[in-house]
């Protein structure tokens, strides 16, 4: 594409979404076209402000395309997990650095979240709308949801969302008086992009910034549900729903009991096991839907970060969890998602990201035994 960058889905997606993105670089590295790869993570900074922000979606086909949504043209005016940080840190461990530019860029990106972004009193960061979470249905945010969760109702809740998110100065999206959620998820993200690209950079503030976050997340384990709980006002309710993103903070997180609780829960079949990959929700969850969006099929992204966390403790089990995540995308169509059991594609068919899956095998091996883990923090 000229604009340098895969869409996700031509027809349901054709803008450049920034963790997708990420993701696409990973892809393009494991085929081996290192300026593909590059380009398109150059490209994700195109509309990034000078505050660090970078939008979750750059409509650089078509600048004004949303920009009565948004208040701005080029971009959004929300974030996305910033991935950027391990797509930069896997192009210089395989020897194919991004141009200098682009490394600053990501590092803005990052600082900008770790120190403009508002907090919560746990220390985490707050998302400033539910988008921004790169899940957007998730059972997690049911609690915000007027009436409790429906489709519907929740669709135009996010709607009104965008028009309560304060800026700063230059418009860089900072709070949300009406969905103050810290996410484990979107902070166990912040804190592993952190780590993975002061580690290329040899950031010791960055590094120590992590650090903190990591703290904070520790103090969010709920041993007897063994998951992380949001903070805010949903901590007693659906901020404490078992969900795969919920685990994420393993990626940074290397305490044993709460490791061996996660692991045992990716492989056991009444929790998130299954053999097209590891569920969306927990089995045993009321709102357990593995057809629903967001409520419950395999979601690509999350079983790629899933392995690599697993990868740190028990390779092994990183590779079943690779081998099943491979066998479902492929017998998806490589869908945006698709059904933990059966494998049955759902949303965009094909998805660009469902190409991790590439990685993935890449990482397994001969005879589709996997033998290591994508490198990662
Ligand atoms: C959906 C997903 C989001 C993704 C986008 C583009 O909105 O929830 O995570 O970035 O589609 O694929």
């Amino acid at each position: 594409m000229p604009q340098g960058y895969v869409a996700p889905n031509p027809v349901a997606y054709p803008w450049q979404w920034l963790w997708d993105s990420c993701f696409h670089v990973l892809v393009w590295q494991a085929l081996g076209d290192a300026d593909r790869a590059r380009r398109e993570l150059a490209g994700l900074f195109g509309p990034q402000a000078s505050s660090g922000f970078v939008p979750h979606v750059n409509y650089v086909r078509d600048p004004e395309v949303h920009a009565d949504l948004w208040g701005r043209s080029g971009g959004s005016s929300i974030t996305q997990p910033p991935m950027y940080g391990h797509a930069v840190a896997t192009l210089v461990r395989a020897g194919a650095p991004p141009a200098d530019g682009v490394v600053a860029a990501a590092s803005a990106g990052i600082r900008f979240l770790l120190g403009q972004r508002a907090r919560d009193p746990s220390g985490l960061l707050l998302l400033c709308h539910p988008w921004e979470s790169g899940a957007d249905d998730s059972p997690r945010w049911d609690g915000y949801c007027p009436g409790g969760f429906d489709p519907e109702r929740w669709r135009a809740e996010k709607s009104r969302l965008v028009t309560t998110i304060r800026a700063d100065g230059d418009g860089s999206p900072v709070s949300n008086p009406a969905f103050p959620v810290a996410s484990v998820a979107f902070n166990a993200l912040v804190a592993f992009n952190a780590r993975e690209l002061a580690s290329v950079m040899g950031d010791a503030a960055m590094d120590a910034a992590a650090d903190e976050l990591t703290r904070a997340l520790a103090a969010r384990w709920d041993g007897d549900l063994g998951t992380w709980v949001d903070a805010g006002p949903a901590a007693d309710g659906s901020g404490r729903c078992r969900t795969a993103e919920a685990l994420l903070p393993l990626l940074v997180d290397r305490e044993p009991v709460r490791v061996a609780c996660v692991l045992a829960q990716l492989e056991d079949p009444t929790a998130h096991g299954g053999p097209a990959g590891p569920t969306g929700v927990h089995r045993a969850e009321p709102v357990f839907d593995p057809t629903g969006y967001w409520r419950g099929p395999v979601w690509p992204q999350l079983a790629y970060l899933l392995v690599l966390a697993v990868g740190h403790h028990d390779p092994a089990a990183a590779d079943r969890l690779a081998a099943a995540t491979v066998a479902g995308a492929w017998t998806s169509g490589l869908a945006e998602y698709w059904h933990p059991d059966t494998g049955v594609g759902m949303g965009a068919v094909p998805q660009a990201w469902a190409g991790l899956s590439l990685v993935l095998r890449d990482a397994m091996g001969d005879a589709g035994h996997p033998t290591r883990c994508p490198a990662g923090g």
